[in-house]
């Protein structure tokens, strides 16, 4: 077996020991545990841990069956397996309906397309996010508007959105990122106000709450990943959530070539009545996701432990500032554990510099956080290749396009993007003390950082 196999029992008894070492441990007083700050790894010292953190994914004894089972079966494309963990996954989120698709990308170019945004139509999202919230908006030949985001929450920031809508806005695309949930009351009351429509990208933010509602069943329609990274996976993978039914008739039979779907794409029309895609879920894809759902409450209960715990200690660690949430979440998705890094705290020590420092230390983080590769979506090249397409030249005016960057200017991003460090959420599901390393790993490169900057 690989590193990611564990047994039922073996998960359940190292999430509760976890658990049961977290709620008796009080944050520690900022001081490294060898009592000294040491020498750092990168410049030849010892590095505070050795041993990899958890692994991800996790596979288990059920995972295998089930895919044994859809391989022996030999219906492996689209049939009871997918429709029943449509089932599941809409009880578990407490929506009335699920469609499973491909991944989350095709999740959101369906959706953009049930709410039928296209050419000339303008829609309000987030610079701080993956690429895939923005490429469906650009397929539907539609304008991405950038809204800055909150400098704590890191995400979209209502206060920002009113003044970006104008005759041409229809929707507004949250994206709950890296598993924080937006101001969904907010956004929701700017969205009835303006009659526009509310597409949740919570790609990242499965079981996240707000109000103990579940991201993705708060707007209009909510989509999601489960891609290998994500913290419900079948490898490749993506749902869409609704309470309406034509919208998910519409959805599903998008993503079915256009074939009559339910009460609403009826078989009157004839054979194909739309213009569609193809992104069905495969039974396999199913199956996993099935099994994976068993563990999937305890791990998000150990991560948020996990993540109290962390931050507690991370807190005290002068220019190490944590992500925080709106007091209305009253669940975190964790997908990744994030913080700025404020070098001018650590004698200007470059970002990269380190990361470079921690990964000797033996701790693996990141500046993208699976979210940035490189620029904020902004600035990312995909607006200019669109911008200078046939398409977009005709559609909207040369000073719209020639003033786009101006107007869609977000500082606080920029800024952000400058600053983030993270951890992938696998790093939550071990023990306290895989926890401590971390936070000792940071505070020793702190107690260091003159040497480090000097070097
Ligand atoms: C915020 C966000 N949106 C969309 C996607 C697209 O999902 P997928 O990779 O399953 O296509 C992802 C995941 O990678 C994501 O993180």
């Amino acid at each position: 077996m690989g590193r990611g196999y564990v047994t039922r029992r073996q998960f359940l008894s190292a999430t509760s020991a976890a658990t049961a070492a977290w709620a008796t441990t009080r944050p520690a007083a900022p001081a490294a545990r060898n009592g000294d700050a040491g020498k750092l790894a990168i410049l030849g010292g010892q590095p505070v841990r050795t041993e990899p953190f958890h692994p991800w994914p996790v596979w288990r004894e059920a995972d295998e069956k089930t895919v044994l089972a859809v391989l022996r079966k030999g219906v492996w494309s689209r049939d009871k397996m997918v429709a029943e963990a449509e089932k599941r996954f809409a009880q578990l989120m407490g929506a009335k309906y699920c469609l499973m698709t491909t991944n989350g990308t095709n999740a959101l170019i369906t959706a953009m397309r049930a709410i039928g945004i296209g050419a000339g139509d303008e829609v309000i999202t987030t610079p701080y996010t993956f690429v895939a919230s923005i490429h469906p908006i650009l397929l539907a030949n539609a304008l991405p508007v950038f809204a800055d985001i909150d400098p704590d929450t890191w995400q979209i920031n209502p206060a920002r959105i009113e003044a970006k809508i104008n005759q041409n806005t229809v929707a507004i695309l949250p994206v709950h990122i890296i598993g924080g949930i937006c101001d969904m009351d907010r956004i929701n009351e700017i969205a009835r106000k303006h009659n526009l429509k509310v597409v949740e990208d919570a790609c990242e933010a499965h079981l996240g709450e707000w109000k103990h509602k579940k991201a993705g069943t708060l707007g209009n329609l909510g989509c999601f990943s489960f891609q290998t990274a994500k913290t419900l996976t079948c490898g490749e993978g993506g749902a869409i959530l609704g309470d309406d039914e034509k919208l998910m008739d519409l959805c599903y039979s998008f993503h079915n070539l256009g074939r009559p779907h339910g009460k609403y794409m009826s078989r009157d029309k004839g054979g194909h009545p739309i213009l569609a895609t193809k992104c069905r879920m495969a039974e396999y894809q199913a199956s996993i996701l099935i099994t994976q759902m068993e563990a999937f409450e305890a791990e998000i209960q150990l991560r948020c432990q996990n993540a109290d715990y962390l931050t507690a200690k991370l807190r005290q660690i002068p220019g190490i500032v944590p992500r925080k949430d709106y007091p209305e979440t009253t669940r975190t998705a964790y997908y990744y554990y994030g913080l700025r890094y404020q070098k001018e705290h650590f004698n200007g020590v470059p970002r990269d510099r380190f990361l470079a420092a921690l990964s000797a230390e033996g701790i693996p983080a990141s500046k993208g956080l699976g979210v940035i590769e490189g620029k904020p979506m902004n600035k990312e090249g995909l607006l200019e290749d669109a911008f200078s397409s046939k398409a977009y030249q005709r559609i909207y005016s040369k000073q719209k396009l020639a003033g786009y960057q101006k107007d869609n200017e977000c500082p606080e991003s920029d800024r952000l993007c400058q600053e983030t460090v993270g951890f992938h959420q696998r790093v939550l599901l071990g023990s306290k003390a895989d926890l401590d390393d971390i936070a000792d790993a940071i505070l020793k490169i702190y107690q260091n950082r003159e040497q480090l900057s000097r070097t």
